[in-house]
């Protein structure tokens, strides 16, 4: 079977790519609004781009009457974001955020999320995350319909200390790490069944 684009609605590419493009890491952002208040949601459309600076990609979908979610607005308001990793212990946290809160209530206290301080941006990262990137924007790109892909720039690292191998090489243990990632509605996968194929020298 084939679609064209042109030819469906926005509607449908969302369930194709939702449902094709899987497993998807969850950034799980933490901003601030204009007014002070901590906000806290999860995003499936989400990636690693460049380490030179290193910089991590967000695709915001538009909210059903047109108009932008609290997360990039927040990040429009402020340049500034943190993007947590998420674990199998946080996931029904960072579901509980992604629930329909208006701008004026905190997700931080709904989900009973407690925070920490970040060092160089104002929105703090969430304590019980493995990992955490405290980011500057770096470029918006608005879509046209809506939506916008944000590319934030990671200015510091935050990474547990058990989950640290070495430092020199720097490796990281995946497993231990143990982000979940999105596949498509309710479904979430584990990174936990690997295996493992030797790259050509
Ligand atoms: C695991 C997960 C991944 C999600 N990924 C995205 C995404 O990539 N883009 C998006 O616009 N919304 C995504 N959502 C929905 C947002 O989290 C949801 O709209 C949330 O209410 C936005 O909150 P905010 O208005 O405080 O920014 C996702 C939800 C979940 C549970």
């Amino acid at each position: 079977m084939h679609f064209a684009s042109k030819d469906i609605p926005a509607a449908s590419a969302y369930k194709l790519l939702t449902s094709t493009v899987v497993p998807r890491p969850i950034a799980f952002v933490t901003t601030i609004s204009a007014d002070g208040i901590v906000n806290a949601a999860p995003f499936s459309f989400f990636n690693a781009m460049g380490s030179e600076p290193p910089v991590v990609a967000l695709g915001f979908e538009p909210k059903a009457d047109g108009s932008d979610k609290d997360t990039p607005n927040n990040i429009f308001d402020t340049g500034e974001f943190v993007v947590n990793i998420v674990d199998e212990n946080l996931a029904s946290q960072m579901n509980i955020c992604a629930g329909p809160y208006p701008a004026s209530e905190s997700e931080i206290e709904a989900a009973e999320l407690a925070t920490v301080q970040s060092l160089e941006v104002a929105p703090p990262r969430i304590s019980l995350s493995p990992v955490s990137f405290e980011c500057k924007l770096f470029q918006n790109v608005p879509l046209g319909g809506g939506g916008h892909i944000v590319i934030g720039e990671i200015l510091h690292f935050h990474v547990r200390d058990d989950i640290i191998e070495s430092l020199d090489p720097l490796r990281i243990n995946v497993r231990k790490l143990d982000a979940i990632a999105r596949l498509t509605g309710a479904d979430y996968a584990r990174t936990t069944d690997t295996f493992q194929i030797k790259r050509p020298t």
